[in-house]
């Protein structure tokens, strides 16, 4: 079993700098590391962090290939409100990732079957080096919805309204697509480094569900607490309310 090392910074841009000194590091240690990267809001400092020591030379980051977490279903391919349009503009762009270095998830045809081949892809390569996650206010990781077990793999699932109405102000002021794809728990957890991040008050009562409440499907971010590699939760004190960790 891995380790769970839980830390609390003061606010978001702390948490941008802290989450970047992580995975620079292991950059560092494997600079053709594979990496899964989330979208949503609270990684965005993170990647801006990156990009900022990239161009300030300290950082070499074009090796590494990057590993798309998640993904709407039914979107035109050159949709900017997909989340590959926002991976793209917010990690790629910036970081130097050439498109034969991302790794993405099937979105048509036999969905099943393409994603049982997409992991037999990724097993193949070996572990993934570090999964770079945030948490949805329901306790999903990516697009693994309550209930996901541990050992749920790579497909096409139903999203929540709970999770629709968060991400539609991502998505222009309408109302994102009903169906999307994820990387499975299993892929996510057999990962050799995992860091969340969570930011802001209303993350509050799931950071601590995820962390400090029973293991199981009904909060899928509870599983971290039995990852097989070092997991490291990067929290701000609007969303670790009274700082009992450090
Ligand atoms: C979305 C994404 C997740 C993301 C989560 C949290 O639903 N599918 O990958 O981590 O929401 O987003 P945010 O960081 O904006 O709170």
């Amino acid at each position: 079993m891995g380790s769970l090392r839980i830390r609390v910074v003061e606010d978001a841009h702390e948490l941008g700098r802290a989450g970047a000194d992580l995975v620079a590091e292991v950059i560092a240690a494997a600079p053709t590391a594979a990496i899964v990267v989330a979208t949503g809001r609270t990684p965005m400092g993170l990647y801006a962090e990156l990009a900022a020591r990239r161009r300030s030379g300290v950082l070499e980051t074009k090796a590494i290939s990057a590993v798309q977490l998640d993904e709407y279903l039914g979107l035109e391919p050159d949709d900017r409100r997909s989340l590959f349009g926002w991976m793209h503009r917010s990690f790629l762009e910036p970081l130097g990732v050439r498109d034969d270095r991302v790794i993405r998830l099937p979105l048509d045809g036999d969905l099943e079957g393409a994603c049982a081949a997409f992991d037999r892809g990724l097993e193949a390569r070996g572990a993934l080096d570090l999964a770079i996650l945030g948490l949805g206010r329901n306790g999903h990781l990516g697009f693994n919805e309550p209930p996901s077990d541990a050992g749920s793999s790579t497909r096409r699932v139903e999203l929540s309204s709970s999770t629709i109405e968060a991400n539609a102000r991502y998505y222009d002021g309408g109302r994102p697509p009903a169906t999307a794809v994820t990387l499975g728990m299993r892929q996510l957890l057999s990962a050799r480094a995992i860091v969340l991040v969570v930011s802001g008050s209303s993350k509050r009562t799931i950071v601590r569900r995820a962390l400090e409440g029973p293991v199981g499907p009904a909060v899928p971010a509870s599983f971290l607490q039995q990852a097989g590699g070092d997991v490291t939760v990067i929290v701000d004190r609007a969303a670790w309310a009274d700082g009992r960790a450090s």
